[in-house]
């Protein structure tokens, strides 16, 4: 037994050096010290040895345990330390490291212009409404004086979900869809995306417009160019010219195209205002009897104007931004600029 226990001790003693990590100690000393260990194993043998031998070997059995455990305990103590290094150095910050920034998203300069209509129109008692891009023909032409066999339709190219039903070709239907829903008066701009089959260096199948209406007892030309050259000049600045150029549209009338004097030349005459030293900005009128038909207003009583306009070649103009393909290719590197 003597011999059973010194072996124990050469063995105990070389597993908690072998053993590297504090997991695999712990095993050492349940394999030897734990309740169904060996050393407890042999310990509990001794009860049949004679009674000279019994306090011998126990007080041995005791040394080798009392050993092991001194040994275990400063294992124990040195893996710790051992593995807190490792960690240390596999999780080694380098706070010297430039930090990765998020970067946060812009608004598109089509939405930032949105906003400023809205807001300029606000001041001036506008409301905001919305109508469906995929809309009846009845809204999109027939209501608007636009029959079927209307010449008009043809300076729009269609494009036609059915003989009923179009992309809609402008914001006007908001206008019937609107008079149609309230009684006068009415103080609306309606944003929103349009579509025609059109694709050249300034046109593209999908854009953008804000349209504008107001209908009222007595309204006149003179509101009609009062409001428009308030808004202009809070979008161009308090300086610049407007002009009023008379122009034909079958949902208004009389008629005028507003032009602003070029941005770009301040009247000089460039490449962008085609030497004219104007450029055409919106379309109004004042809105023509047939549409107040349709909607069952009584032209006897009320009066009104409208307006339209494209809204990627103000924010072309506003921003100073040459080539319309810029506002759809998203192009992070054009749009962080807004
Ligand atoms: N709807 C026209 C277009 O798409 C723009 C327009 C012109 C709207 C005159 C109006 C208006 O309300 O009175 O080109």
């Amino acid at each position: 037994m003597k011999e059973q226990l010194d072996q124990m001790l050469d063995q105990g003693r070389s597993a908690l050096l072998a053993a590297a990590t504090v997991a695999a100690l712990q095993e050492v000393r349940v394999r030897f010290l734990g309740k169904k260990g060996e050393l407890t194993a042999l310990m509990k043998g001794m009860k049949d040895l004679s009674a000279e031998q019994r306090p011998v070997l126990g007080a041995l059995a005791n040394r080798v345990k009392e050993d092991l455990e001194a040994l275990f305990d400063e294992r124990l103590e040195q893996v710790r330390e051992m593995e807190l290094e490792q960690r240390l150095a596999s999780e080694r910050l380098d706070v010297t490291l430039p930090g990765r920034r998020l970067v946060a998203g812009t608004k598109h300069p089509v939405t930032l212009v949105i906003e400023e209509l809205i807001e300029i129109f606000s001041a001036l008692g506008f409301g905001v409404a919305e109508g469906p891009e995929v809309e009846k023909d009845f809204y999109n032409f027939e209501a608007l004086n636009m029959p079927k066999d209307h010449p008009a339709r043809d300076m729009q190219d269609t494009f036609y979900i059915n003989d009923d039903v179009v992309l809609r070709t402008h914001t006007s239907p908001v206008q019937i869809r609107t008079m149609l829903k309230q009684a006068p008066p009415v103080r609306v701009i309606a944003p929103g995306t349009v579509y025609r089959r059109d694709s050249d260096l300034t046109h593209t199948p999908m854009f953008h417009q804000v349209e504008g209406f107001l209908v009222d007892k007595g309204i006149t030309f003179g509101d009609l160019k009062g409001v428009l050259t308030a808004f202009l000049t809070q979008v161009f600045g308090k300086n610049v010219k407007v002009r009023f150029r008379p122009s034909f549209f079958p949902f208004t009338e009389p008629s005028a195209e507003v032009d602003i004097q070029c941005v770009m030349c301040r009247g000089g005459g460039c490449r962008v205002c085609k030497s004219s030293g104007w450029l055409e900005i919106l379309g109004s009128g004042m809105i023509d009897p047939e549409v107040f038909k349709a909607v069952d207003y009584d032209s006897s009583i009320y009066s009104g104007f409208a307006f339209g306009m494209g809204i990627e070649r103000i924010a072309m103009l506003k921003y100073g931004v040459n080539d319309l393909r810029l506002f759809f290719e998203n192009d992070l590197r054009f749009l962080r600029q807004f």
